[in-house]
């Protein structure tokens, strides 16, 4: 069982659905006429794909990855694995890929290079989180909807140890 910790707030339930509204609109509007697929990464990137894809109002596909490369740790381990590939054809099609958080780029990375080796039409990268300071690898993010330091975060889809995914903000693990 995991110890029952103080969470302190550090995105609020609102500001993370008003961000989401904002990027539904322009996604909707810029992919309005191409049936776009979404391939949400799993785990961390369920709770806002599913906010962000109900809120778009246009036809598109989605998809799903399920990767890892923390285990249970707070660190990442640099070792990208992909424990369920996707299902679509996305040759000649234009891809999303939705993350929950991008700390290292080391995951979208190794996702983007493996992806563009099927010849999508276009790739973008969404975020709802993006730590840049974090960076070890160049990577291109086009959408993040909140920059945020270095803390270790969790909530809206986000875990510590598998917990706190449920957490309708984001939320640091506070040590008092
Ligand atoms: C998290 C997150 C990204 C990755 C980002 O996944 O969802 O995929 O780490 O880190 P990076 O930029 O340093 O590569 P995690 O391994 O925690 O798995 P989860 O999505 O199942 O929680």
């Amino acid at each position: 069982m995991l110890e029952e910790k103080k969470i302190k707030v550090l995105i609020d339930e609102k500001q993370i659905n008003d961000k989401i509204i904002e990027l539904a609109g322009k996604l909707s509007e810029e992919y309005k006429n191409s049936n776009p697929i979404f391939i949400i990464v799993l785990k961390g990137a369920f709770v806002f794909a599913s906010h962000l894809l109900l809120k778009m109002n246009i036809p598109l596909n989605v998809d799903f990855m399920v990767i890892s490369s923390y285990g249970d740790s707070t660190e990442s381990s640099g070792i990208v694995r992909i424990e369920e590939d996707m299902s679509l054809n996305i040759e000649n099609r234009h891809v999303v890929i939705i993350e929950d958080i991008i700390d290292t780029g080391t995951t979208l990375n190794y996702l983007r290079k493996k992806i563009k080796a099927n010849n999508p039409k276009s790739l973008k990268i969404v975020t709802l989180l993006d730590k840049p300071s974090r960076r070890k690898v160049d990577l291109e993010v086009d959408y993040s909807c909140f920059e945020i330091e270095d803390y270790f975060v969790v909530g809206f889809g986000l875990d510590y140890a598998q917990f706190y995914r449920n957490l309708p903000y984001v939320g640091i693990i506070s040590e008092e």
